[in-house]
């Protein structure tokens, strides 16, 4: 049971929606939704409006001052706010300000208001391209031949890391890093680079277009469903663990054609077949034919175990877009 009063910073996100879904539905007294709406929007939380238990907080984590009044009475942080690849790519000075001295400021204001825990949206962008298979959180970050935008992100999210460790150890703080892989679902936006391709492949095969492939279709990504990773940040949250780096991912390698596949199946669209071309402008993450995040670390700390396959959540992400038009 959640019911305290806890703080998402970059409230309006995607995966911060689902979290404050989870928390109310488990009982939570206040959810406080920080965000300067710099990315995400309010529509992202517009379904929460006439929730009594949530608090929208119009703040910046770049300003300590939003921060330490955000925090007064909070049980717990769910640090949010960040630049994903494609806005690091559009403003890498923004970027490294939020997803770093954004971090500063979370964890100092928790420790001014004595919170005593916080839950940090990390990546699995901090193992660059992975040298070793299955890559377990002791994996290190192989950052060559990666593009300067996923470079600069993987590297951002390792410092938030090391930021959380070091105010564990200088004022007892708690904290869980929880390392996510390529998230899609329900009110997915355009700012992840492969949560954008599952999307993009979603909206083309349902509006019975032929789905368009980058490359040879090898390239694999590990795609969690948006609601099996606010619930392994909840469950973060309340564990009696602290102090680990956790993958929240499938373990699942998927190439881009079975996703295309995948969505030809759900909407019965065995007529069209998958276009292969090259863009060799496009902004990439570290790709590969090869990842397999092991996720047996969060099972045994947390209890972590996803539970949409990629077909029921494409199945589902397809639904939420047919009924946006
Ligand atoms: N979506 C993914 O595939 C994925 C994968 C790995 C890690 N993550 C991390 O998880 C977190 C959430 O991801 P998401 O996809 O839900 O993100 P998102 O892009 O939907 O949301 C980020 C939010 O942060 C807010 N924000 C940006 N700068 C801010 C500032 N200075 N002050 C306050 N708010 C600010 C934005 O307005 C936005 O609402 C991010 O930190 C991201 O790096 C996401």
């Amino acid at each position: 049971m959640a019911t305290g009063n806890y703080l998402i910073t970059g409230g309006a996100s995607l995966i911060g929606s689902h979290i404050a879904d989870q928390l109310l539905a488990d009982g939570a007294r206040e959810v406080r939704l920080l965000d300067n709406y710099s990315l995400g929007t309010p529509a992202m939380i517009a379904h929460l409006s006439d929730e009594p238990r949530v608090k929208r907080i119009r703040g910046d984590v770049t300003r300590l001052p939003d921060l330490l009044e955000a925090t007064a009475d909070v049980d717990g942080v769910f640090a949010l706010a960040g630049y994903l690849t494609l806005p690091m790519a559009q403003d890498p000075l923004a970027g490294i300000s939020v997803n770093t001295l954004g971090m500063v400021n979370t964890l100092e204001a928790c420790r001014f208001s004595g919170v005593r825990r916080i839950v940090f949206s990390s990546s699995v962008a901090v193992y660059g391209t992975p040298a070793q298979h299955p890559v377990t959180e002791d994996s290190g970050y192989f950052s060559a031949g990666l593009q300067p935008p996923s470079l600069l992100y993987g590297a951002s999210k390792l410092m938030g890391e090391a930021l959380c460790a070091r105010y564990a150890r200088s004022y007892g703080l708690q904290f869980n890093n929880l390392r996510f892989a390529s998230v899609y679902g329900e009110r997915q936006h355009t700012r992840a680079v492969n949560a954008v391709f599952v999307a993009k492949i979603c909206d083309q095969v349902r509006r019975g277009e032929a789905p368009v492939i980058e490359g040879d279709g090898s390239e694999v990504h590990d795609y969690v469903y948006v609601t099996d990773v606010a619930r392994a940040c909840v469950s973060s949250m309340h564990s009696a663990a602290h102090g680990h780096a956790l993958n929240v991912a499938t373990g699942v390698d998927s190439t881009a054609t079975e996703v295309a596949q995948t969505a030809l199946r759900i909407c019965g669209r065995r007529d069209l077949k998958p276009q292969y071309r090259e863009d060799r402008r496009a902004v990439r993450s570290a790709a590969g034919t090869r990842l397999g995040f092991s996720r047996e670390k969060a099972q045994r700390e947390i209890g972590w175990v996803p539970q949409i396959s990629l077909e029921e959540g494409m199945r589902r992400l397809i639904e939420w877009q047919s009924a946006q038009g």
